[in-house]
């Protein structure tokens, strides 16, 4: 018979249960204890004794490191760390309270500004988190009687700020303006306000989106057009400015120009370019930006002066374009399957798999290879991959040195998969 439980253990037993049973929706922590199962380590969360360059140091050794945003290589650049010092000298190390309530520093206003002049945009807002801007952002401008139509691949933060905002969501096939078009003509006309959702440059496959065509359907559809430029900033165009200066379009061609300040910017928080009355209108009423505590100044003057040294030296973004189109040549040479990358700062090494992509990973940190496998729920099953992000610190020596070591773990790691699945193809499913 079962103990006789006290009302506040049975509470705490259904507490614990409801909880483990959210637990299991978690697909990274299902995969990742699957894959203990099969003796693969976990690459995730690893702590590292010092800022990730070219090169990465993880529990005292060094690793050729393709993990890391810092796509200009401008992480620990002193004229970065003494901007922030002096930042920190007079503001602190926080905002201390929502702008709107708690009241600006110097390096907001100035970060947002040097923003808007390189858009050739009215105006800019910066979040404190990327993520939240997009979320809150979407979720804020948009309600129940309007259409969000956006990319299959779109950002999670994307998705999620679609899904707060109550609006009709359509998802298009990924780059496939067809596709967008068809959805346009069936259903733009059943709402109120409809807004295009797309990347500048796609995070998971390394691609650029037909933005000339995006506009004119904006246009022809009575749409605003939201570009997230995360992984274009900085990387896409002649000095850095992104998908506009890629395209040679005029940025006002777009409503809202968005982009993290986690990757090129090498500091964290996201920001809006556009319109005066845009801006004026997320900096009363976005929550993500009204409710939050305003961006660490000292992470404003970070950006502010990463920003700057982008535009000064912009051999850095010449250097990453480079090393990016040598990184994709070099993989294709080699027979690696680079997907829909084009070279430019992401390309993946398609895996397939998911397991094989995590064993891939294992066998490639082994031997000092520290680059993240991508699995499933991030991709669809059956298109995980390793991601490589590179860098304009990053020399040919050290991608030939990778890709070969690739090539030659990619069977391996297969290899491993098929053996285990074969072991165990009569062991009883797991349900959770
Ligand atoms: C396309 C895209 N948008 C938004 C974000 C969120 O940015 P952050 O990580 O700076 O919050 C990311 C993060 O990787 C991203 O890839």
């Amino acid at each position: 018979m079962k103990d006789p439980q006290t009302p506040q253990a049975a509470a705490h037993e259904s507490a614990a249960s409801g909880f483990n049973r959210m637990r299991s929706k978690l697909s990274f922590a299902r995969l990742v204890e699957m894959g203990a199962k099969m003796g693969l380590e976990n690459p995730l969360f690893l702590c590292h004794d010092r800022a990730a360059k070219a090169t990465a140091q993880i529990g005292g050794k060094e690793y050729l490191n393709f993990s890391t945003y810092d796509y200009l290589d401008l992480n620990t650049h002193p004229e970065i760390t003494e901007a922030v010092t002096e930042a920190a000298r007079l503001f602190g190390s926080s905002a201390g309270a929502s702008r709107l309530v708690g009241g600006e520093r110097p390096p907001h206003r100035q970060l947002e500004q040097a923003i808007a002049r390189l858009y050739g945009v009215e105006d800019c807002i910066a979040y404190v988190s990327g993520h939240a801007t997009n979320v809150s952002t979407l979720g804020f401008m948009f309600g129940p009687r309007d259409a969000i139509f956006y990319d299959g691949l779109a950002h999670n933060s994307l998705m999620q700020g679609a899904r707060l905002s109550g609006a009709e969501r359509y998802s298009y096939t990924h780059n496939d303006c067809d596709a967008l078009e068809a959805l346009l003509k069936a259903h733009r006309d059943k709402h109120k306000r409809a807004v295009i959702v797309t990347e500048g440059l796609f995070s998971m496959d390394g691609n650029i989106p037909d933005l000339p065509r995006l506009i004119r359907l904006k246009k022809q559809y009575d749409c605003m057009l939201l570009v997230d430029e995360a992984h274009s900033f900085g990387v896409l165009g002649a000095t850095g400015r992104g998908a506009h200066e890629y395209f040679g379009i005029d940025a006002h061609e777009v409503d809202m120009w968005m982009s993290t300040l986690s990757k090129s910017m090498c500091g964290c928080g996201g920001f809006i370019a556009g319109s005066g009355e845009l801006v004026e209108f997320l900096r009363y009423g976005s929550p993500g930006f009204v409710f939050s505590v305003g961006m660490p100044p000292i992470v404003a003057a970070a950006c502010h002066k990463a920003l700057e040294l982008m535009l000064r030296e912009p051999q850095r973004v010449h250097k990453l374009q480079r090393i990016s189109q040598f990184f994709l040549e070099y993989a294709k040479d080699k027979g690696l399957d680079t997907g829909a990358a084009q070279g430019y700062a992401i390309v993946p090494i398609m895996v397939g798999d998911s397991m094989a992509a995590g064993f891939l990973a294992n066998l490639l940190f082994k031997r000092g290879l520290y680059v993240m496998p991508i699995t499933f729920p991030a991709v669809k099953e059956g298109e995980a991959r390793l991601r490589f992000f590179l860098s304009a610190a990053h020399s040919e020596d050290q991608i030939r040195q990778a890709l070969d070591a690739v090539q030659e773990d990619l069977p391996r790691a297969r290899e491993i998969v098929e053996t285990y699945k074969r072991e165990h193809a009569d062991d009883p499913v797991d349900e959770q």
